[in-house]
């Protein structure tokens, strides 16, 4: 459709048809059968008469493709001028075939491999007759109390934002009409992840600077990529919720940022503006949310119900609901939807798709990828022709997915299930076995939404059972699963070996045995960092510095007197199988650096290579270090290879309270190497 024929429709439209447009409402109050929500649910007393003008159905539980096809067929048929609804659910690490969580995809360092979850998640998506995406969600996390670090890509504000721009091309391909793709809702704008004590839906407070130099980058990167949506926060900035924040969603996002899609509210948001005292009413909440720059209302029916009369009263005008409105036909305009809304799905066409071989292989590798080694005395690989016994409660079961799964396809291979295929090694009791795979971790259910904890060790089982097989004086691997780092300090003397392999989706348990076995070898670095204690935590690598640095053997400087300053596991960290040498760097140009990586093992295996920066000398405080790039390569032994790295101004700029940039000037000192606590060893002139 033209946009002058989209603005006709519009003209065309009732007061009540154009709010209804900015309307979400579950499928089950289309279709019937029952909610998986994953918010409150009130008794929202959806008349047929509200209903026929809803714009948006929210899947909120698994649908197949005729479920969506009769959904949109419902609305359609009442609509007055039959548009179509648009229909969202969450794909965040795949759909049927589920992906390794996020988390785990940053430790890749590959953005392939968030462009392949993206894509595959798409199709999958696409085939059930979905039209967007509540993914990526780029909350940059550094607590990892909070449950929701499992959807994030980690810690660097860097690395977030280029695997959120990677999946946002995967997930829309080269347009969101594609039949196969779906539109990208970034989320959550902004600052979710601050939640005060990792508690869930805690408040938070950060500074403007902030904002621009840590949290906001991620979103920027996905708008810039074609993201369609965003999602507003739970949380507030400077004390006004975001879902009705207007210097966040008006002067931010679409002024300074560019956006120009559809803002979404999170589940229930603008109803929830009554428990801060905000909103004596929902009437009053959409009020708020509206003129805060808010299009869509997910789940309150706030707009609904009110936005009408709220007009005929005077209190909203009647061309601010134009322009909400026609963010959101703009949005089924680029979706296709006017001219096919069903986007051409079938049941056949799902099943054909969904668990194809493609899509499989793509979350084989994904979960080879992003499991990351952290401690190996030569235990791993496993020898051919050894007796090994697979113990642990992740052993012979299929909750592997992790949070955000429920339309991941059972049953799922499990570990024992794999290894039984296996014909090089022979499965055993642990009193007979040479070498113990102790698989244990996180329940699936304690990662994700609403699973936020204060205690985030191995519990007093895991690690009395993990003690006493190795009282059995034989080497014991760790395969640890979990959604969040874990803190590891008292269980890593008991361990031979750790492979954390996160929640590694649908192929994990062949990933998880190619790796042990050696087929393939580790290649993920983390992306976030682990603790050493919990009194430690927020702990990141590029924390600000301190007014006094750390000093060994000082006193009055920045320290713990009970507790080291460095984590258990730096971020960037993580084994391989071989191993490299990185050399010295040289600065072959004012800004562009040169460094030689070899790999100085006997088996092929990939580097991740990273450079951290600080400028000597500036006008803003910085982190001491902060990730700025990274190059992953494979290299087969004794092969050298030499990278390139242009340390372009844009990596080192940064914003002021007010949003002005910074430009870098001086000298800027690099650390190039293989995990955060490398040392600097190079610099750049800008
Ligand atoms: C979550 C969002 C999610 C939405 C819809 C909310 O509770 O915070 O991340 O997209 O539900 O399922």
């Amino acid at each position: 459709m033209t946009q002058h024929a989209l603005i006709e429709l519009l003209n065309d439209m009732t007061l009540e048809e154009k709010t209804g447009q900015l309307a979400q409402v579950p499928v089950v109050s289309c279709i019937g059968g029952i909610s998986e929500p994953t918010g409150p649910m009130e008794a929202y007393s959806l008349t047929p008469e509200l209903l026929k003008f809803c714009g948006s159905v929210i899947c909120d539980r698994p649908v197949t493709a005729e479920d969506t096809a009769n959904a949109i067929r419902s609305v359609m048929e009442e609509q007055p001028h039959h548009i179509p609804p648009v229909v969202m659910r969450d794909v965040i690490h795949g759909c049927h075939t589920v992906f390794p969580i996020p988390l785990a995809i940053g430790c890749t360092f590959d953005e392939a491999q968030a462009e392949a979850m993206g894509r595959c998640g798409a199709i999958e998506g696409a085939a059930k007759g979905l039209h967007v995406t509540f993914a990526p969600m780029l909350d940059v996390v550094r607590d990892p109390r909070w449950g929701r670090v499992m959807e994030s890509p980690g810690e660097s504000p860097a690395l977030c934002a280029a695997m959120g721009a990677a999946m946002v091309r995967g997930t829309r391909g080269d347009g969101c009409d594609n039949k196969d793709r779906l539109a990208a809702c970034a989320k959550h704008f902004v600052g979710y992840g601050l939640s005060q004590a990792g508690q869930e839906y805690a408040p938070i407070d950060v500074s403007r600077t902030e904002l621009y130099n840590t949290y906001l980058p991620p979103f920027q990167a996905a708008v810039d990529a074609g993201a369609e949506l965003v999602m507003s926060a739970f949380v507030a900035i400077d004390r006004t919720p975001c879902v009705c924040n207007e210097w966040l969603l008006k002067d931010v996002l679409r002024d300074r940022m560019g956006f120009d899609g559809v803002v979404i509210s999170d589940w229930g948001d603008v109803e929830q503006l009554a428990n801060h005292a905000l909103a004596g009413d929902l009437s009053e909440a959409a009020q708020l949310s509206l003129q805060g720059g808010l299009t869509m209302d997910m789940m309150s029916m706030a707009y609904l119900k009110h936005l009408p009369q709220l007009v005929r009263e005077g209190k909203v005008s009647e061309q601010a609901i134009d322009e909400a409105c026609l963010k959101v036909l703009e949005l089924k305009n680029k979706l296709g939807l006017f001219e096919d809304p069903f986007k051409n799905t079938s049941l056949e066409e799902e099943e054909k798709v969904c668990g194809c071989q493609e899509i499989r292989q793509a979350a084989y590798e994904a979960a080879v990828s992003s499991c990351v080694l952290l401690k190996n005395d030569g235990t791993l690989p496993l020898q051919s022709g050894i007796k090994v016994a697979l113990t642990g409660s992740h052993a012979d079961n299929g909750d592997i997915l992790g949070g955000w799964s429920a339309d991941g396809c059972y049953p799922i291979e499990t570990l024992l299930q794999s290894f039984q295929k296996e014909s090089r090694v022979a499965l055993t009791d642990t009193a007979n076995a040479d070498v113990i795979l102790y698989a244990i971790g996180e329940r699936q259910q304690e990662t994700g939404e609403d699973a936020s904890k204060t205690k985030i060790e191995l519990t007093a089982e895991q690690l009395d059972e993990l003690k006493r097989l190795h009282a059995l004086n034989k080497p014991v691997v760790l395969l640890l699963f979990c959604g969040r780092p874990l803190i590891l300090t008292e269980a890593l003397p008991y361990c031979n070996a750790v492979l954390n392999v996160w929640f590694p989706g649908t192929a994990g348990a062949a990933a998880i045995r190619a790796l042990v076995m050696g087929d393939e070898n580790p290649s993920g670095h983390l992306s976030m960092t682990v603790p050493r204690s919990l009194g430690q935590v927020p702990i990141h690598h590029d924390r600000l510095s301190s007014a006094r640095p750390f000093k060994e053997n000082s006193g009055f400087v920045n320290r713990y007197i009970d507790e080291v300053n460095d984590p258990l596991f730096p971020f960037g960290y993580g084994l391989s199988y071989t191993t490299f040498a990185i050399g010295e760097p040289r600065t072959v140009a004012p800004t562009v650096v040169e460094v030689p990586v070899t790999n100085t093992g006997d088996r092929e295996g990939a580097a991740v290579v990273q450079v951290y920066a600080r400028l000597r000398h500036g006008r803003l405080m910085q982190p001491d270090k902060r990730l700025i790039a990274w190059q992953k390569r494979t290299l087969q032994p004794d092969e050298t290879q030499t990278l390139t790295f242009r340390i372009t101004p844009d990596k080192l700029r940064l914003y002021d309270a007010a949003g002005n940039a910074v430009e870098p000037e001086g000298i800027c000192d690099l650390a190039i190497g293989d995990r955060s606590d490398c040392a600097f060893n190079a610099h750049v002139v800008f």
